[in-house]
């Protein structure tokens, strides 16, 4: 039996299976949405598709179903991740119109040969760059909506020469009236690199320059974003094929992103030192964020809260379902060029009453809010007496103190040269920390020991005060439907 323990309260996660990668990040005529890499039969068959939820206020959201999923020879193997772009006024009557845009992903031996003569990184795969438009389903609640014909942009043919077959993750926006997309890759060097493409109208593109590191920085990029905050861009990536080191980089594959220098902006740029890359967040399960503007101009990340890291086991004792992302976290810039991360004040909102902490607090439920201020000196945030966030000896990290909440994970710190604040999102087997106003983040899952109350204790210094969250996700899993794939007969699977 599931620990029920684990069960999360204010985070999506796919009512069954797996969930990877947030994809299609927007608000859409006032609507939030999210969709997100799905795959129904994970780990036997590796065939993704995109699952959606939407929200009016990125608190309450709703299960749409899966509505974009492998359906032509040029997707037949996956609807790989992508980007949203809302086109302003562009319906027959003027209304915003919601453009998608995705990698479909086809793995496909030539006739005749063996799977096993192709790497597919060389040869074997094909990844274009399709598109959709995306309408609110008349006859639909809020929020559901109806998927238009696929139209294939770009093919492996297009893409210039140097590339090996993997270049995917489509981001599209627009800047000075033309629209862009980036793209991510990999060399045929074996190295990590963007592409850059510029168009009219967003079907018609042409390749404008690529974007490269200095030296070689991990074998190839996923998922790249360009973000903008207080004048100054950025370029957003998830690199795979960095080292681990004693202080970042600690799991297998590690995203992060890289501020231009002052006045300079990505479509202008073809050259990134690498040395400056800043890793996003330091838990034990984080990777492939994205990011999008919403109407009130606020930057809002949402980042998939997993990785392929194969030792740990993400699915202990039969939970139905794998991975969640992160909350929204909202962005800004600290003078120095970091980029601070909070949760969107909305969550705020599933507060109960806050109660002081001291000593050991008991929190009804399994979900809290945990906010310290004021923070001197070193000490140690418990949970449960099975999971801490510690400060000690200069050292922010997290530690799990019984082996089997860890799931295969290990303790892990970074250096920090004093903490001030602290807030800790604890949603049943997730926690979210933010330390030093947002500045540092940890994202890891602990899958803790079954208990109806969360008990807290705390050796820091601080105003400390608990509050207990709301749970707004429970009636909507338990009422979810099934996920239905209407793969068509012809598109045999990928099996692993
Ligand atoms: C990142 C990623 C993307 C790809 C997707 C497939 O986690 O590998 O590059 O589009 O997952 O699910």
């Amino acid at each position: 039996m599931p620990n029920r323990s684990w069960e999360v309260g204010f985070h999506l996660r796919s009512p069954r299976n797996w969930l990877n990668d947030p994809n299609g990040l927007c608000q859409f005529r006032g609507r939030y949405y999210v969709f997100y890499q799905y795959d129904h039969d994970w780990p036997t068959v590796d065939q993704k598709a995109w699952g959606l939820f939407s929200s009016p206020d990125l608190v309450h959201w709703r299960y749409e179903g899966v509505p974009i999923q492998p359906s032509i020879p040029e997707d037949r193997h996956g609807v790989f991740s992508g980007s949203a772009f809302v086109e302003r006024d562009a319906g027959p009557s003027g209304e915003d119109v919601l453009r998608l845009y995705y990698t479909g992903n086809v793995v496909d031996p030539v006739p005749g040969h063996s799977p096993k003569d192709f790497d597919y990184v060389y040869a074997g795969r094909e990844q274009n760059t399709i598109t959709c438009v995306a309408t609110p389903d008349p006859d639909g609640p809020p929020g559901a909506l109806r998927l238009g014909p696929k139209q294939v942009l770009l093919r492996n043919a297009d893409y210039p020469a140097y590339c090996s077959c993997h270049v995917r993750d489509p981001k599209v926006w627009e800047q000075d009236g033309r629209r862009r997309m980036l793209l991510g890759g990999r060399h045929e060097d074996t190295r990590g690199l963007c592409l850059l493409y510029d168009s009219e109208d967003g079907i018609s593109w042409t390749f404008s320059h690529a974007i490269e590191s200095e030296y070689p920085f991990g074998f190839v990029w996923e998922c790249p974003n360009v973000v903008s905050l207080d004048g100054r861009e950025y370029l957003a990536i998830s690199p795979q094929g960095l080292p681990r080191l004693r202080d970042r980089w600690f799991n297998r594959w590690t995203p992060g992103y890289f501020e231009l220098p002052e006045g300079q902006r990505l479509i202008d740029t073809d050259t990134i030192d690498e040395r400056g890359f800043v890793q996003w967040d330091f838990g034990h399960d984080f990777y492939a964020p994205q990011t999008f503007v919403d109407d009130a101009g606020r930057t809002i990340l949402v980042g998939w809260m997993g990785t392929f890291d194969d030792h740990y086991t993400s699915v202990p004792d039969g939970l139905a379902w794998w991975h969640c992302t992160t909350v929204p976290r909202l962005l800004s810039r600290r003078p120095d060029g970091r980029i601070l991360q909070v949760p969107v004040p909305e969550l705020e909102g599933l507060r109960g009453d806050g109660r002081a902490l001291s000593g050991e607090t008991i929190v009804a439920g399994r979900m809290a809010d945990i906010v310290l201020t004021g923070i001197e000196g070193e000490g140690a945030l418990t949970l449960d007496g099975s999971f801490q966030v510690f400060y000690e000896h200069g050292r922010l990290g997290v530690r799990y103190l019984d082996e089997a909440s860890s799931a295969g994970r290990t303790s892990r710190s970074i250096p920090l040269d004093g903490l001030d604040d602290l807030r800790v999102l604890v949603d049943g087997s997730v926690v979210e920390i933010f330390a030093n106003g947002g500045a540092e983040t940890f994202a890891s899952r602990w899958f803790c020991p079954e208990a109806a109350d969360l008990r807290v204790a705390c050796t820091l210094s601080a105003t400390g005060t608990v509050y207990p969250m709301a749970d707004t996700m429970a009636q909507m899993y338990a009422t979810a439907e099934a996920p239905v794939l209407d793969l068509p007969g012809w598109n045999e699977t990928i099996t692993r």
